[in-house]
């Protein structure tokens, strides 16, 4: 009989994983967390200068939304599109530096529009160019977040003058460091449609199609245990988002703050989005940085799926309040 050799990294303790890889935070041996947990720790601090602490190489995936460039500014604090892209590459050069060979930098950012007109900024293509063509990324694919319940905004073009229809998709750059990041598609597979089953069932007849495509049996495999994700991520539940905001996935957290009296994070992205990131990019104890991260869902997503991590925060209030997230830090 062939015995296993390979062991499990990740142990299971009373319901919480634990890593047999060093801790994320020996990454930052000088800086005292928030809070730590079984695989991670937050700072509180401007993420530039943390980053710079942290060494080379030693991060598989950074996910994160930074401040967008937006008219409106969130209470945080928006940098304007003018200075944006120059203001970004401080914390992208650090990115590039920490990244391992083949990890990846997932960067969630909004379109914005220009002051006075129904003109649309360009400011979030300008910065994937610089980091692409200054930094040295690659593009490795153009993302999209489908996000139904944004708001109709600006009203003046959307809802008064109704010259512009509603925005409901936000940029996802999936950029990494060489041409060949680790990735694989089989962690993130969908379910079949009905249509699918149906057809495979059925069996399709082979056929050449207007598009030059050859259609055979194959196309309509189901052996590989689900269909390959579009490059949309989108709640399961896109009805649910309509209903109860974006964040319907973040309700725990929604109600934990509010039972607690604590004020809830203004711009937070739902625990689908890093999830689809962290699956398709990483495997269990990697590390995976998010430095920009609010109410630190990408800290607790990563927890959940046993792998290390590490966030940052301008804000120690709003890192406070993410410890809700984590029933196994005291508040
Ligand atoms: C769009 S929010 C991120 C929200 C997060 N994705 C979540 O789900 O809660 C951007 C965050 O960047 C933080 N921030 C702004 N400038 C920063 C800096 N220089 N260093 C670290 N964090 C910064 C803000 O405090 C804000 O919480």
């Amino acid at each position: 009989m062939r015995v296993s050799t390979v062991v499990a990294k990740t142990s299971v303790q009373n319901g919480l994983n634990f890593s047999r890889e060093p801790h994320a935070r020996i990454l930052l041996p000088d800086v005292s967390p928030s809070y730590a947990t079984p695989l991670g720790a937050a700072f509180a601090g401007d993420s530039r200068d943390l980053m710079a602490r942290l060494p080379e190489a030693s991060v598989q995936l950074v996910f994160t939304s930074p401040p967008y460039a937006l008219h409106f500014k969130k209470e945080y604090g928006n940098v304007h599109k003018d200075d944006y892209v120059d203001w970004f590459l401080g914390f992208g050069k650090e990115i590039f530096r920490l990244l391992r060979d083949d990890g990846s930098f997932v960067l969630n950012v909004g379109g914005s529009y220009n002051a006075g007109t129904p003109t649309r900024s360009v400011y979030h293509f300008k910065l994937l160019i610089a980091l692409v063509e200054e930094l040295g990324f690659h593009l490795a694919q153009e993302c999209f977040w489908y996000n139904p319940a944004k708001m109709p905004a600006p009203a003046e073009w959307v809802t008064v003058r109704r010259v512009r229809i509603k925005d409901s998709v936000e940029y996802v750059w999936w950029l990494s460091k060489t041409p060949w990041p680790k990735a694989n598609n089989r962690n993130v597979l969908k379910p079949y449609s009905k249509d699918m089953l149906r057809l495979n069932q059925r069996g399709v007849r082979e056929t050449i199609r207007p598009s030059g495509h050859h259609i055979n049996s194959s196309f309509v495999s189901v052996e590989a245990g689900g269909s390959i994700p579009p490059n949309v991520v989108e709640e399961e539940q896109a009805e649910a988002i309509l209903k109860f905001g974006n964040n319907a996935s973040n309700d725990q957290f929604t109600k934990r703050c509010k039972e607690l009296g604590i004020k809830i994070h203004p711009a937070r992205f739902p625990t689908s989005l890093p999830e689809f990131f962290i699956k398709l990019l990483t495997d269990e104890d990697d590390v995976v940085l998010d430095p920009f991260a609010g109410s630190n869902t990408t800290g607790v997503v990563s927890e959940q799926l046993a792998r290390r991590w590490i966030a940052m925060d301008l804000s120690a209030d709003y890192l406070e309040a993410s410890k809700v997230r984590f029933p196994q830090v005291k508040n």
